[in-house]
């Protein structure tokens, strides 16, 4: 079983902690000769930043260097290196012991036998995913070169919904550039005051995301074990509060006949189209050359600021905790910057298997 480590033919292995000095990732398996552009990084990074009152107050600058793996601006093929530093942590907001309900504390303290670093949620935050955002930006940019691109907003959050998919190209351009990734304004508007009305109470709030990713041809995948769906599905739910993956009309797949969920399909000029996306690009496991669609469902954050039933597992007791620290309200628009990476990266990986491991390289 793998720990810290995803991938096959391109893997990212990622280290660090929450309050640690640094956090990191290497990716191996990159194809040499790929362009790296600290912008497209910085870019990605700045996606993922917590910004006004619906995020935590810890505030990072993300400074990061490239330790190994690029030289004269490209790829050399051999592991690339990126580590990020933790400046703004506040250790003393965290004490060892109260379990927060939701949080990884207590599972944590089961593996590790108490030698976790648990300060700020340790390698379980949030925090970790700066490093992933970050080294998958170039592969994302990558992708881009091969006509692939990857775009996810907030299709849901309470009972406030954004638009869905209409042309996904344009829309995952749209999106690129929106911190807070809705395709409607007023979604944002809506979404954003019922954020900060939550945060006021103190309490947290959860939400759906759907991802699109355009440009991967036909043909791609495993029948079985393998699966598209799978290894997007195994990525995704390593992203921390991510609860569920579900692909196409997910479950609404439950609620409809045949007739409506199959998507019809024919010749155009030569080209295979689709007159719906239901399946979400994806059949047998394999991709049939419709952009490829799915949801990830990201629970409330668990640390909230309101007194709550749980356990001290060091003094072995039943207390009532009311979490300190810094924590954001909602996640799920931050979460987005880490899903569109592992996106990405899946897809490279999928793509590297089939086509080769110089497939990323363009001119
Ligand atoms: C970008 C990001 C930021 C997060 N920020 C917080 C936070 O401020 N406080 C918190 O309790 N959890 C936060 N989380 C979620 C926890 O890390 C996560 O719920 C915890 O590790 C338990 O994992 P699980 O929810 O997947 O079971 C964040 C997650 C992400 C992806």
């Amino acid at each position: 079983m793998t720990k810290n480590t995803i991938g096959e033919a391109l893997t990212l292995t990622l280290f660090g902690e929450s309050h640690g000095t640094h956090i990191g990732a290497v990716l191996d398996g990159l194809a040499p000769g790929i362009t790296v552009d600290e912008a497209d990084i910085r870019h990605a990074l700045d996606m993922r930043r917590p910004s006004g009152k619906i995020s935590t107050k810890r505030r990072e600058s993300d400074e990061f260097s490239i330790i190994s793996g690029v030289y004269n601006g490209r790829t050399t093929g051999t592991p690339l290196c990126i580590i990020i530093k933790n400046e703004n942590a506040q250790s003393r907001d965290y004490e060892y012991g109260p379990a927060r309900p939701g949080h990884a504390d207590y599972t944590a303290y089961m593996k590790y036998h108490g030698f976790e670093d648990f300060r700020g949620g340790g390698h379980f935050s949030g925090r970790v995913t700066a490093a992933i955002v970050a080294a998958c930006a170039v592969v994302r940019a990558a992708l881009k070169k091969k006509g692939i691109t990857v775009g996810t907003h907030i299709s849901s959050l309470c009972s406030i919904r954004d638009r869905g998919f209409i042309n996904y190209e344009e829309d995952i351009e749209l999106l690129y550039n929106r911190p807070f990734p809705t395709l409607m304004e007023e979604a944002e508007e809506q979404m954003r005051s019922a954020a900060e009305r939550c945060a006021d109470l103190g309490d947290s709030l959860g939400g759906v995301l759907e991802t699109a990713a355009t440009g991967i041809p036909a043909g791609v995948g495993e029948p079985f074990f393998g699966t598209v769906e799978g290894e997007l599905a195994r990525a995704i739910f390593s992203v921390p509060a991510v609860k569920g993956v579900t692909f196409g009309m997910g479950a609404d797949f439950a609620n409809v006949f045949g007739s409506e969920a199959s998507d019809t399909m024919r010749y155009e000029n030569g080209n295979v189209v689709f007159d719906k996306n239901n399946n979400g690009g994806v059949n047998g496991g394999i991709t049939n050359g419709a952009p490829i669609l799915f949801k990830t469902i990201v629970k409330p954050t668990p640390s909230i600021f309101k007194p709550q039933q749980t356990i001290d597992f060091v003094q072995k007791e039943n207390i009532i905790h009311t979490v300190k620290g810094r924590h954001d309200p909602m996640i799920i628009h931050r979460a987005r910057a880490v899903v569109d990476a592992l996106t990405a990266l899946t897809l490279a990986d999928l793509l590297t298997v089939r086509y080769g491991d110089d497939y990323l390289y363009t001119e």
